[in-house]
């Protein structure tokens, strides 16, 4: 019982500070990321929809820049810089933890239903690595949203977020965009009762260096 206390302890530390700008002092405790099911879409995951079989093993380059796949392969879209980092529940930052992210492409369609076919240029599955000072960052696009299971479960713009810390278990989660105006009727932001938390886990994307940043 302890090692699983000890293990929860250090999944909630390992996505603690999600998405979270600045440095907090050792004095602060922060709210963890909420833990948000990874969902059928995960490349590595072939299982699929129940009714819709997954079309696809992982992109050939593994990468934080989801918006190549090939030199000459460019993703459709709006492409945008994301970055962030990963802390514990005290601000410590935590180097080497494994990212990955996930989402659909342009044309609202996951990697894993239809094998990138609808866009060849979008990897659709990105990873990395944190620094020493527990950043991350990818290239990505900016999603739109989509409806499953005919309208039951309806979904704004997101990107699925995996981090992996070592001897915890892999911890799932989502970042949402400030401005999509439709962020209240999605189904697992609408979970994220909290509005601090709920401001955090959806980004502002800036204009700077010719990409939009968040
Ligand atoms: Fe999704």
């Amino acid at each position: 019982m302890n090692n699983r206390r000890t293990l929860l302890k250090r999944i909630l530390a390992a996505v603690a500070a999600l998405l979270l700008p600045g440095r907090l002092s050792a004095s602060d405790t922060l709210a963890p990321t909420p833990f948000l099911t990874a969902g059928p879409f995960y490349p590595r995951d072939p299982s699929g929809l129940p009714f819709l079989p997954a079309r696809t093993t992982l992109p050939e380059l593994l990468t934080n820049d989801l918006t190549r796949t090939r030199p000459e392969g460019r993703a459709e879209g709006r492409h945008i810089l994301i970055s962030g980092r990963v802390m514990d529940v005290v601000g410590r930052p935590l180097a080497g933890a494994v990212v990955e992210i996930w989402s659909v492409n342009a044309r609202n369609i996951y990697l894993v239903e239809d094998g990138g076919a609808s866009d060849p240029g979008f990897a659709g599955f990105g990873v990395t690595a944190t620094d020493a000072e527990g950043r991350y960052s990818f290239r990505t696009i900016r999603p739109g949203g989509y409806d499953c299971y005919f309208g039951l479960i309806r979904r704004t713009a997101h990107i699925h977020v995996l981090v992996k810390v070592a001897g915890a278990e892999a911890f799932t989660t989502e970042m949402w965009f400030a401005d999509e105006p439709r962020n209240s009727i999605d189904c697992f932001f609408r979970r994220v009762t909290d509005p601090g938390l709920q401001a955090r886990m959806a980004v502002i994307l800036n204009r700077s260096g010719g990409f939009d940043q968040a």
